[in-house]
């Protein structure tokens, strides 16, 4: 009898050729599939960092938790804090699917061997910083990850689907916080012109190098991963954010921005590279603070992770026990319970 797990093998086909065949298609890969190596190095270092980076993120805001200036304020900004560390969860747990532990990916974190975003490395001076990380940090977010929700490993696009829900209310409740701030006093409406001067140019950067210099963008879009490339999704940024800034009342701190009738589209000017290749490198004003919070929480933390594994060990020599006592009953004196 054919069944349906003997399945017509495919005739001619190395797993090559099935691996492209399902990228042209638009389906998924997925953790059981074989897969080039240089796929699999290329997503866990790109869901690697991408998870860093939700939880490094967590800090700047952290800063004000305990300071927000009301109850309904601190309330919005622990359950943001609270939605970074689940994306960095489930970011984990998806590149764990490719064959890394976490506690390895959390190790080379700490010791520097992979990255985060460089624009987590930048400090919050003021309150009205909580609002523009909501407004412009997780507006870039969400330009670059949306597309990611079709990118062709399946654990990945499942995870940003999520994510980006939450993204998209964390740039509001930043707007909105914004708004607040500009309605009131000529003192609040200066802290947010301010904290925009400080963070626009490092937002434009989360984006990463202009295309030309960005040697690993076309082989990423070839094997549908990324699906437009960091110039494109940052002028996509720029014209989504100029007229929210409009309404607003501030002012972006760029000389270059105009309209450009024949494009559609705002032209603006060149971030300062030389910058963000230092804040990549190490040499950013909080990099080395951010790297030494994450170490010393990963070390607080271990007698968590030590009773967890004693626990689940526990359970499963239980559970070990339960199945021994169950084989020597029937199913039919189970019932009769
Ligand atoms: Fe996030
Ligand atoms: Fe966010």
């Amino acid at each position: 009898m054919v069944t349906a797990e003997v399945a017509e093998p495919v005739p001619a086909q190395t797993q090559e050729e099935r691996f492209e065949a399902v990228i042209a298609a638009e389906q998924r890969i997925e953790p059981r599939d074989w897969m080039p190596d240089a796929y699999r190095a290329t997503l866990i270092r790109q869901i690697a960092q991408h998870a860093h980076s939700e939880i490094i993120g967590m800090q700047p805001e952290g800063n004000w938790l305990t300071r927000a200036p009301s109850l309904r304020r601190k309330a919005i900004l622990l359950a943001k804090a609270q939605d970074e560390a689940g994306h960095g969860l489930y970011l984990y747990a998806a590149a764990e699917t490719l064959g890394v532990d976490r506690a390895e990916l959390t190790e080379k974190l700490i010791s520097g061997r992979q990255k985060y975003s460089s624009i987590f490395n930048y400090p919050t001076l003021t309150y009205a910083d909580v609002g523009v990380i909501g407004w412009l940090v997780d507006g870039a977010a969400i330009c670059n990850q949306v597309p990611l929700c079709r990118c062709s490993y399946g654990p990945y696009a499942r995870a940003m689907v999520r994510i980006c829900k939450e993204e998209s209310f964390h740039q509001r409740q930043g707007y909105e916080l914004l708004m607040t701030l500009m309605r009131g006093t000529e003192a609040q409406r200066r802290m947010v012109q301010d904290a925009v001067d400080r963070w626009w140019w490092p937002s434009l950067m989360m984006f990463g190098p202009s295309d030309g210099d960005s040697p690993n963008t076309a082989r990423s879009m070839a094997w549908r991963i990324k699906r437009h490339t960091n110039d494109e999704l940052r002028r996509r940024f720029v014209d989504m954010t100029v007229p929210q800034a409009q309404h607003l009342g501030v002012t972006l701190p760029d000389p270059e921005l105009r309209w450009n009738e024949e494009r559609g589209g705002w032209d603006f000017g060149e971030p300062d590279w030389s910058e963000l290749t230092r804040v990549i490198h190490g040499q950013g004003p909080c990099n080395a603070q951010r790297i030494e919070r994450r170490r010393a929480a990963h070390e607080d933390g271990a007698w968590v992770r030590e009773a967890a594994s004693a626990y689940a060990a526990k359970r499963r020599a239980e559970a070990g026990t339960r199945t021994a006592d169950e084989a020597q009953h029937t199913p039919e004196q189970e019932n009769g319970k």
